[in-house]
């Protein structure tokens, strides 16, 4: 008779024991060529305001964007998302269509001297409209159809500037084929389109609202972004805007929406982004402050998270610290 008789059927240990073994079987990669870092830009020169409720990020006026952006791409970020904090504001967010507003100048100066670093544009008129909400207010709720106009000419008029892809974050019905046919009428036919599809209603976007202070002055979003109870609807607004003529899907936010991610990756042959959103990445840095989690760790274990759940791409405010890291390893 056997002294061990209970040996396990299977034992999964075997592939642990060896970090050499670990690696090679490893599902799921990490790489800088992923990330996206968002950046909020201001008007003046030598401007540097720390976003208090998230730590390292801050507005920035153009001098010092584009820094920061040579300092993103010696790390291997590539990529940056920008959001403008403009001069002055108005009902329909029309100043966003200007010429020489902030996104736009923003763009010619980093395409002067980092003509490779890839640029993309947040549309959306929060942050341009007085009343902070997505688009323009007709008998007390955002009118939709409105909307699509100056939505669309923010969009050409961020092309024109020399932006590489506009990233709509609106939620309006329609957007995506409004803007889709705006930009290929000026010639901007190459120019993709990310399409914030499955945008959630989220308490996690209170740092950004700060940030890129847009907090909506009456109200909340509820009317144009999506209901956090549903997911077979996100599958929905995922088929609109690939009807429409999106480029990528993007699921926001990322953390408490990985199922969405998975769905959105499985049921469409389609490129999918996560907003690893403003409100995720406070709270990693507050716990971390208090010495509550090892920051750094937790970071990795959440980029992770979002890439297995489907994302190939993840927007996010650790993108530096998380290529740094990559780098080292
Ligand atoms: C603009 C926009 C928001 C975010 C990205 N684009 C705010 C909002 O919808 O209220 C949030 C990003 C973040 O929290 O990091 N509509």
């Amino acid at each position: 008779m056997s002294l061990r008789p209970l040996f396990p059927q299977t034992r999964l240990r075997r592939l642990r024991y060896s970090k050499v073994v670990r690696n090679m079987v490893a599902e799921t990669s990490l790489s800088a060529d992923d990330l996206i870092m968002p950046l909020f830009v201001c008007p003046g020169e030598k401007v540097k305001n720390p976003i208090k409720s998230m730590p390292g990020n801050d507005q920035l006026s153009v001098d010092l964007l584009v820094e920061k952006c040579k300092d993103l791409y010696a790390s291997g970020v590539k990529s940056v998302l920008l959001f403008g904090i403009p001069e002055s504001k108005d009902e329909d967010g029309t100043v966003a269509t200007h010429e020489h507003g902030i996104v736009q100048k923003a763009t010619r100066a980093i395409k002067e001297v980092l003509p490779e670093m890839y640029i993309i544009a947040d549309i959306c008129n929060c942050e341009y409209t007085t009343h902070g909400h997505c688009g323009t207010i007709i008998d007390g709720d955002v009118d939709n159809d409105s909307t699509l106009v100056t939505l669309s000419a923010q969009a050409v008029s961020l092309a024109e500037a020399g932006v590489d892809m506009v990233a709509p974050s609106d939620m309006m019905d329609g957007r995506i084929g409004h803007m889709r046919a705006a930009l290929d009428e000026n010639c901007f036919e190459k120019i993709p389109i990310m399409a914030y599809s499955a945008k959630y209603a989220s308490g996690f976007y209170g740092p950004f609202r700060d940030a890129a202070d847009s907090a909506p002055q009456f109200g909340d979003r509820s009317t144009y972004q999506m209901d956090p109870r549903n997911s077979d609807e996100a599958m929905r607004e995922v088929e609109a805007d690939i009807a429409e003529g999106a480029d990528i899907v993007m699921v926001k936010p990322a953390l408490s929406y990985l199922d969405v991610i998975y769905r959105c990756k499985h049921e469409f042959n389609m490129p999918v982004a996560a907003y690893n959103v403003s409100g995720e990445f406070s709270m990693v840095k507050a716990a971390e402050e208090r010495d509550w989690i090892d920051g750094q760790r937790v970071m990795m274990e959440i980029m992770t998270s979002i890439k297995r759940a489907g994302a190939d791409i993840i927007i996010t405010y650790h993108a530096q610290e998380v290529a740094e890291i990559l780098n080292k390893r």
